[in-house]
């Protein structure tokens, strides 16, 4: 345990480090990747370059520092955050090596007002965080290898099918290669894949949530080509799988993790929206929602820029074929001609309060969404101001986790 005195010291330079908290993380990366190269085989190099680790890792410190007395109040952020480094291959050993970064880091950038007693202090707090990550992590090795067609660390899986499902959009369905059972999973997790590409110095790992149901003898994961613009080169794996990984060929994955996760114990209806590729995670959850609950009453928003980028539709319109209780909405961006001809959408435009509650009866629900980084403020922005509770609005982050509070997009632009 900490001593009063700690406490206090950790306390009161939290506002400091938070004002210069992203200045103090970037110089983390830096020194870190300087002196331990072996660390860009395992963090998104994308995420680097944008910023948005550095922040998340921010974020995620000081959060814990304010509450260093009593870290059990942040346990699913650290649960959240553990399920992520369980699926890289975080493990205990590297938790030093972050400690001492991170304080040469604060020690540079604060200057003199890093005293001894400062430093100390934080030595000894980040210790007992890293102890509770380490100890939720250690659970999560354990139940992930342990559990039926479980394993450890990252296994062989055979692309089985490759399957494209939009002009932007393809699934790949996976079985191991050892031949062995896969472990189940909770619908909205996600594997990480890391895939074998010749010619690149280090090895590059993404997360793709599984878009079927559980309980099948493959995995599948749904993949949208992030090509290039004139402000941002193409998305490295994205990409590749799209061009080179082929029927046959072999990705490396790690069994399935994330607390994105299908609450079975609600019989209240559900929502499940998404934007884009967002709905790998929802798709599952219908899926297994048809499975399981068929009764249950079940509404799939879908918001993609057009018919050709719309994914996956005709699954979405053969489950509510089949179970009377759900209902499904496609909202298009920007229609095409053949989709004004075909209506194959129910909105024109961007997902607007009005609109949702002409759809959705009641604010009385669960709610699960998924998508851009805009388009799930604008959700969340919707959900809050129509009254639904802050623990029935759950949702997913593709990249590290952040804010939804702060001010967003007046609308949620580019579903692709
Ligand atoms: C939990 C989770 C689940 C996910 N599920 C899915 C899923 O089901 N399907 C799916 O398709 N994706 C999913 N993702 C996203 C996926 O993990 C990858 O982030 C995505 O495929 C892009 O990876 P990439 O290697 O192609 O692009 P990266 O190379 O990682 O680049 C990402 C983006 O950053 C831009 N960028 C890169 N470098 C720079 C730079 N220097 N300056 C400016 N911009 C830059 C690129 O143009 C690109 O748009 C998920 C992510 C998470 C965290
Ligand atoms: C107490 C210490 C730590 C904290 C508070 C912390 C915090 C975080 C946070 C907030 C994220 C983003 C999670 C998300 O995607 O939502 C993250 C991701 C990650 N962390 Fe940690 N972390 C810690 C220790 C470590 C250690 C020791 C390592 C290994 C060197 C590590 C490696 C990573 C990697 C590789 C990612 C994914 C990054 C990416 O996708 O670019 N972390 N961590």
């Amino acid at each position: 345990m900490l001593n009063e005195q700690t406490i206090r010291i950790i306390k009161s330079t939290v506002p400091v480090l938070e004002s210069k908290g992203t200045e103090v993380t970037k110089r983390f990366y830096e020194i870190l990747f300087t002196e331990h190269p072996e660390l860009l085989n395992v963090f998104n190099h994308a995420n680097q370059k944008q910023g948005r680790q550095q922040t998340a890792l921010a974020n995620a410190v000081y959060a814990a520092a304010v509450h260093i007395d009593n870290l059990a109040a942040i346990l699913p952020v650290v649960k959240q955050i553990g399920h992520k480094h369980r699926s890289l291959g975080i493990k205990p050993e590297h938790y030093p090596i972050v400690g001492r970064t991170l304080l040469t880091a604060m020690r540079e950038v604060l200057g003199e007002a890093a005293t001894d007693e400062v430093l100390q202090a934080w030595e000894t707090a980040y210790g007992i965080i890293a102890d509770a990550f380490i100890g939720v992590e250690a659970e999560m090795y354990t139940q992930a290898e342990r559990q039926a067609g479980g394993w450890e660390g990252f296994r062989a899986f055979r692309v089985e099918r490759k399957q494209k499902e939009s002009s932007v959009i393809t699934s790949f369905y996976l079985v191991p290669l050892d031949g062995g059972a896969i472990a189940t999973f909770e619908p909205g997790q996600y594997v990480s894949v890391k895939p074998e590409m010749p010619g690149e110095t280090y090895t590059h790992i993404r997360q793709y949530s599984l878009s079927d149901a559980p309980g099948k003898p493959y995995y599948r994961i749904s993949v949208k080509r992030e090509d290039g613009a004139p402000d941002r080169p193409a998305g490295k794996v994205s990409v590749f799988l799209h061009e080179h990984v082929n029927e046959g060929d072999t990705l490396w994955l790690t069994a399935p993790a994330g607390d994105f996760t299908l609450d079975t114990s609600d019989s209240r209806p559900v929502v499940l929206l998404s934007g884009g590729v967002g709905l790998t995670p929802l798709l599952s959850m219908l899926k297994t929602l048809g499975e399981t609950t068929p009764d249950r009453q079940v509404t799939f928003i879908h918001a993609a820029l057009s018919g050709e980028t719309h994914a996956m539709r005709a699954e979405v319109e053969e489950l509510a074929r089949r179970y009377p209780g759900f209902s499904y909405y496609f909202c298009y961006q920007s229609p095409t001609a053949a989709d004004r001809e075909e209506r194959t959408f129910h909105k024109e435009g961007y997902i607007d309060l009005e609109w949702l509650q002409s759809v959705v009866p009641s604010p009385d629900a669960a709610f699960y969404f998924c998508g851009p980084v805009p388009f799930m403020k604008t959700v969340n922005r919707m959900l809050q101001s129509w009254g639904v509770r802050k623990e029935d609005a759950r949702y997913e982050f593709f990249g590290p986790s952040g804010s939804l509070e702060e001010a967003g997009e007046p609308t949620a632009p580019a579903q692709r």
